[in-house]
């Protein structure tokens, strides 16, 4: 994947990308990394960037012509457009669901803004405008640089394991993740659940789907209100199917016919118990 950082400060990113998995991913070619300045657009001896706010104000606005050469000239080096990207707290908020969607495509490009802001009609030259969370910082640099983690991640080939980012917190299933343990077996009278060292992968897999379901419940509320509604109510409705079949089965084995099962069972409905 390719990616582009429009920013003033690029020796924010040094470590982050020359680190862990990250590293990792640039070394190998995963992630084809390159820097734009919007200094090299700037205009006059002092190559500003910036400009004081129509309307009076405190502070200075990135320059919208500044910006847009700068991107320009970068797509023309990098042979194409990536997916613009514009890092403000103004923009909509970035989920996993966007790491994911943002995975799949080949270019992206990050402009981390300083600043009271970008002026208005940077808007229009960008894909979307993305939000780290509901707080501000002084520049975009650390929330594209959680963007890209997030994404990275999720490229092939860039975790050892890929099966950790299918059941994981915020995976497709949108569910937070359930409980997890590793030695020692007991810390300070705090002991391991029992199921885990069972090795009965079956109960161990329910259990920690219903832990999952009962975290989520806790923590998020939100989170588990959406879950329910797309597959829980449905998940419900296939158990007691499930277990209203196995009782009918049960009691055809008992010796009644199963029209007799049915016609006497209660919880059929329209039938009286009598
Ligand atoms: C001080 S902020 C500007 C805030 C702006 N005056 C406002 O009130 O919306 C400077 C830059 O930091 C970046 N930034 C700050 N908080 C951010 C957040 N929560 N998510 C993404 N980028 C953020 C944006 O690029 C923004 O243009």
């Amino acid at each position: 994947m390719r990616v582009d950082l429009v920013t003033l400060f690029p020796e924010l990113f040094q470590g982050f990308l020359t680190t862990s998995f990250v590293g990792q991913a640039v070394t190998s070619g995963t992630l084809d990394v390159a820097f734009a300045s919007p200094r090299d657009h700037g205009l006059g001896k002092h190559r500003a960037v910036d400009d004081t706010p129509y309307g009076g104000g405190s502070g200075m606005v990135f320059r919208v012509d500044v910006l847009v050469a700068c991107l320009e000239a970068q797509d023309a080096v990098r042979g194409g457009r990536g997916h613009r990207i514009l890092l403000s707290p103004q923009g909509k908020p970035f989920h996993q669901t966007d790491a994911r969607r943002l995975a799949q495509l080949p270019a992206l490009t990050f402009v981390c803004g300083r600043y009271e802001g970008f002026d208005e009609r940077l808007s229009g030259y960008v894909d979307e405008e993305l939000s780290l969370g509901d707080f501000v910082m002084t520049g975009g640099e650390v929330a594209a640089m959680a963007m890209i983690e997030a994404v990275a991640r999720l490229l092939p080939g860039v975790l050892g394991n890929a099966h950790s980012t299918v059941e994981e917190s915020h995976s497709e299933e949108g569910l937070l993740e359930y409980p997890q343990y590793t030695r020692p077996q007991e810390f300070r009278g705090a002991t391991v659940p029992a199921i885990l060292s069972t090795g009965d992968h079956a109960k161990i897999a329910a259990w920690r789907a219903e832990e999952s379901r009962r975290r989520t419940a806790e923590r998020r509320p939100d989170m588990y209100a959406r879950w329910y509604e797309e597959t829980g109510r449905a998940l419900e409705a296939a158990a007691a199917a499930r277990a209203k079949k196995k009782a009918r089965r049960s009691r055809t084995k008992a010796g009644r016919s199963p029209e007799a099962t049915e016609a006497t069972s209660p919880t059929t409905p329209g039938e009286s118990e009598s």
